[in-house]
């Protein structure tokens, strides 16, 4: 099977896997992991931040950051397509008790004048207070988009200047940043705090960080631990982000290559329409073409090929460390016969 469901499915290379097998461990509830210092310390570094932390998945990061910048019954306002807002089984109302403001943007991007009009409403006793904004750069819906920088400043500035703070969700922020050439760091410069995954495209088994300053990591370590995400020799996880970190960012350009090999040819096709593909996701809209997902999906399956259901007229194809160009060159081979 050739798997382009999600870099999720990325497994660790024999070199990776080697890292946990010398890792030197502690208990690092303890704050005694010397290899979770290591990575924490070179997380924050790439990133820019005075801290890190290491967390178990990149939805326990988005969650112990936001419950780190708001208080129950707090406003925070998100984009309606994000992964915060449609996959985190809404966390952020049930944990962190916060009043949700989603914004529609195009394919992940917000206007500034629509997130604008949420914090600039000043005082009424029927509203709530609105503290964060949640940015999500690639955006996954968005069909891996680069946010550009710009509209990350502005829209920044505008909850800033609010008395707000800002949270990027980066789970494949090295996606964008080897796209652009721009250093993770510059393209986070002015947001609080970044949750990026190890676990997708960098290759890793488990783990994501979050980022931002000594004060916010100081607090997310007590947050973590109340959702259970205190560990004690996590050096086992951290190893290989070390790896990931030192070893695996460059060659995300491959993936973004074999996405575009995928984009030219499902552009043959006039019914179907693709969003922008910026990085490592294809999503494909069949809706003007007589195919629904279902039927995508069986005819790729029928010749080896997984893909994403996204909705009943959309589906989802991400490149990844494990998929070869000889995959992609069959895949692409078999995209006339799918879609004829
Ligand atoms: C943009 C984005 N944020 C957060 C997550 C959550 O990561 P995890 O699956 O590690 O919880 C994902 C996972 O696909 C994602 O795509």
């Amino acid at each position: 099977m050739i798997d382009l469901r999600s870099d999720t499915f990325t497994l660790p290379s024999k070199e990776m896997i080697e890292t946990i097998l010398t890792a030197e461990l502690g208990d690092d509830v303890w704050e005694e992991d010397p290899t979770v210092k290591e990575l924490e310390a070179l997380a924050a570094k790439e990133l820019g931040k005075e801290a890190g932390l290491l967390v178990s998945s990149g939805t326990q990061g988005n969650l112990v950051a936001n419950m780190t910048h708001l208080n129950r019954g707090e406003g925070v306002v998100l984009e309606k397509e994000s992964h915060i807002n449609m996959y985190e089984v809404g966390g952020l109302s049930q944990v962190v008790g916060a009043f949700p403001f989603l914004i529609e943007g195009n394919n992940g991007l917000m206007n500034p004048q629509d997130v604008e009009s949420i914090f600039t409403r000043g005082y009424n006793v029927h509203w709530v207070d609105t503290k964060l904004l949640c940015l999500e750069n690639t955006h996954n819906r968005g069909g891996g988009r680069i946010i550009p920088k710009e509209n990350i400043d502005r829209l920044s500035k505008i909850a800033h200047d609010n008395n707000a703070s800002v949270h990027l969700d980066g789970a494949r922020i090295f996606n964008a940043a080897v796209a652009t050439g721009m250093e993770a760091s510059k393209i986070v410069e002015n947001v609080d705090s970044v949750q990026f995954c190890l676990s997708k495209g960098l290759g890793c088994p488990i783990g994501s960080v979050i980022v931002g300053s000594e004060e916010f990591i100081h607090e997310s370590r007590r947050n973590r631990k109340v959702v259970g995400g205190g560990l004690r020799q996590a050096g086992i996880i951290a190893a290989p982000g070390i790896y990931a970190l030192n070893n695996m960012i460059d060659r995300l350009s491959e993936d973004h290559k074999h996405a575009k090999m995928l984009e030219k040819a499902l552009s043959e096709f006039e019914d179907l329409k693709i969003k922008n593909v910026d990085t490592n996701i294809v999503i494909v809209d069949t809706s003007a073409s007589k195919l629904s997902t279902a039927d995508v999906r069986d005819r790729l399956e029928n010749k080896g090929i997984k893909v994403t259901h996204m909705g009943d007229q959309l589906f989802r194809m991400v490149t990844y460390f494990g998929i070869t160009l000889e995959d992609i060159q069959h895949v692409v081979s078999v995209i006339p016969e799918v879609f004829s």
